[in-house]
């Protein structure tokens, strides 16, 4: 990623995806809506328990997808953590909507459930949580103050598929849930996303809004003898080729979970006396939640003491990185969002959290190093 010896990040695509994706190319159907995408959706339908799931280009467009579902009216508020990627909020924020900035639990980094009931005003549509590193967000009061003020919710679970809450798996408890299969990601075909629909209502829409705004899925299934414009929507359908590469990651999910959770619980068991030490929070996982691993973080105190922490780090060849910028305080986030009070918890994420690598093809002996240089380090 960016030439030292041990990267943040290693996709690792195995011989697997390459033949599923072999097969895929002489099947001469490689753009999208073909047999490799049809299985990679059922299968994550009953792997996840998701009532349909629609590949798309990019967890960002799944989220895009899921704002237009949303009918948003100019104006219209949704509320999101400031602790995120930016499509959580630029999806919204895209089609007029205004998103509305909540900061997050000290412990998990997840949106701070007790802020929500505050920030909800007429204008609220929707509630966007994001599972950070796919330990759960609070899903059973979040659901209980969207019933009461009629809010859709929508799970941006971009880091968290096959993670669960009360057995139940992420992206199964709002009406409509977003995954991304970007390269950083535990399962990856590159780039790439989906949208998981629960609201069984939602679904031939979907399915239209992913299809440039035509009934081009009615006429795959018999259902129309010739397609047409019927409503507005965008390019989002994923090729047949990512897909068949996902096909291959998925068979060998549980794999990558399990080797991924290894490294996470060794960095976990390793790291905690030298943070205890020095005073360094490390990541937190509330009962009743399984993730998968697809973060290791540490916060430190003091921004200066992250920047030395990455910097040492550096000279032993380790990349370690730090993860989002608070978006309240972004300059389109502060032009075009509303946030209540201040998120000093996002912000102190933003200046203080760094990532320790993290990948499948992470040899016990390099992650030992990760570990000696850390504990060597004195922030
Ligand atoms: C929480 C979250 N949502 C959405 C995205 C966007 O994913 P994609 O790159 O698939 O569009 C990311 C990217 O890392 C993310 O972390």
């Amino acid at each position: 990623m960016n030439g030292l010896r041990i990267p943040f990040n290693k996709p690792f695509i195995a011989p697997l995806e390459l033949e599923s994706f072999m097969k895929a190319v002489a099947s001469d159907h490689i753009s999208g809506a073909g047999k490799c995408t049809d299985r990679v959706e059922d299968l994550i339908c009953s792997t996840t328990g998701a009532r349909r799931t629609l590949l798309t280009t990019s967890c960002t467009h799944a989220l895009e997808l899921s704002a237009l579902l949303c009918n948003l009216a100019p104006d219209d508020e949704v509320i999101v953590p400031s602790y995120t990627f930016v499509s959580t909020a630029s999806a919204f924020a895209l089609f007029g909507a205004k998103p509305v900035f909540v900061d997050s639990r000290q412990d998990t980094l997840n949106i701070d459930a007790s802020l929500i009931e505050a920030a909800i005003t007429p204008r609220t549509r929707a509630i966007c949580v994001v599972h950070y590193g796919g330990v759960a967000c609070e899903m059973e009061q979040i659901l209980a103050i969207a019933r009461a003020h009629n809010l859709i919710v929508i799970e941006d679970n971009a880091h968290g598929l096959c993670a669960k809450y009360s057995g139940k798996n992420l992206g199964t408890f709002g009406s409509l849930a977003t995954q991304s299969f970007h390269e950083t990601k535990n399962i990856t075909c590159g780039e790439g996303g989906a949208l998981l629909i629960n609201d069984e209502s939602l679904i031939e829409r979907a399915e239209i809004l992913r299809d440039k705004g035509t009934n081009r899925s009615n006429f795959l299934r018999g259902q129309v003898d010739k397609y047409t414009w019927v409503d507005i929507g965008s390019s989002w359908v994923m090729s047949d080729l990512l897909a068949a590469i996902l096909w291959g990651q998925l068979q060998r999910a549980d794999e990558i979970n399990a080797r991924r959770i290894d490294i996470w619980n060794c960095y976990d068991i390793e790291l905690r006396e030298w943070a205890d030490r020095h005073g360094v929070m490390r990541p937190f996982v509330p009962e009743g939640c399984e993730h998968v691993g697809h973060v290791y973080h540490l916060r430190f105190r003091e921004a200066e003491q992250r920047k030395r922490f990455i910097a040492h780090m550096k000279e032993k060849e380790i990349s370690c990185v730090f993860h989002y910028q608070p978006l309240h305080a972004s300059p389109v986030g502060q032009r075009f969002g509303g946030f209540i009070g201040q998120c000093p918890v996002a912000e102190h994420a933003g200046d203080c959290l760094v990532r320790l690598p993290l990948y499948n093809t992470l040899t016990e002996s390099d992650q030992t190093r990760v570990i000696e240089a850390t504990t060597n380090c004195t922030p």
